[in-house]
């Protein structure tokens, strides 16, 4: 019964996704509080309610600017966020590209996570929002490998022309990009699924 007490924080997670719903975090890259990344999040939030819970991370504007000097005493804000990653089974970040490259906002976001292994073996999904979005796709997929995410081959999507694609109301308008995204998380759900099927060091 008090078997919890004795295993990792991985191992945790695992039995927790065993038992439990999944959880997922949507984080939005943009600063904005009403953007076209927020509404696909809350697409994907009711498309998925009742296998997963789906929550939205939309404060990404609030996160000071990463010092690693303030690592001894982080901010609140920081510790929320962080807290947020750790007890998600996986992550799906959408955000538009600003100026050829990602918003800083969300640069500023993963900077505030490179010294800890949050991300490490962590599924990830991403989503690029954009007119163009190429050089935000590449910049993304570099950073979140780098920081050793697990971004499943199908859970990475670009979205061009992505204004003309969601009506007034925050509504998908295009049924392509309803399955695209749609496949997206399940691809992320089947990895976390196979994940946590793995045995680890503990299973007899
Ligand atoms: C300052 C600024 C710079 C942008 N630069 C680019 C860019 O380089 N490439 C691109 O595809 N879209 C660019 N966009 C468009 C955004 O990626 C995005 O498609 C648009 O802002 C719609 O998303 P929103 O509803 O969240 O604002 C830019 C938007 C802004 C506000």
């Amino acid at each position: 019964m008090i078997s919890h007490l004795f295993c990792t924080r991985r191992d945790q997670t695992t039995l927790r996704a065993k038992m439990s719903t999944l959880k997922v975090l949507g984080i939005s890259g943009s600063t904005k509080s009403r953007s076209t990344s927020l509404s696909i999040l809350e697409f994907l939030s009711r498309k998925f309610k009742d296998k997963i819970e789906f929550k939205i991370y939309n404060r990404i504007g609030e996160l000071p600017h990463f010092n690693p000097e303030l690592e001894e005493d982080l901010p609140n804000s920081v510790l929320e966020l962080r807290e947020l990653i750790e007890e998600s089974d996986g992550i799906v970040f959408c955000t538009p590209e600003y100026v050829f490259s990602l918003p800083g906002s969300l640069k500023n976001l993963i900077e505030w996570n490179v010294s800890t292994v949050l991300f490490s073996s962590k599924p990830v999904a991403m989503i690029v929002a954009a007119a163009s979005g190429k050089k935000a796709f590449e910049s993304l997929e570099l950073i979140l490998t780098t920081i050793e995410s697990s971004i499943p081959k199908e859970s990475k999507l670009l979205i061009q022309g992505a204004k003309g694609k969601i009506d007034k109301e925050g509504n998908i308008t295009s049924q392509k990009t309803i399955d695209e995204l749609t496949s997206v998380v399940l691809s992320l759900v089947k990895t976390i699924e196979d994940q946590n099927r793995m045995p680890t060091k503990y299973s007899g």
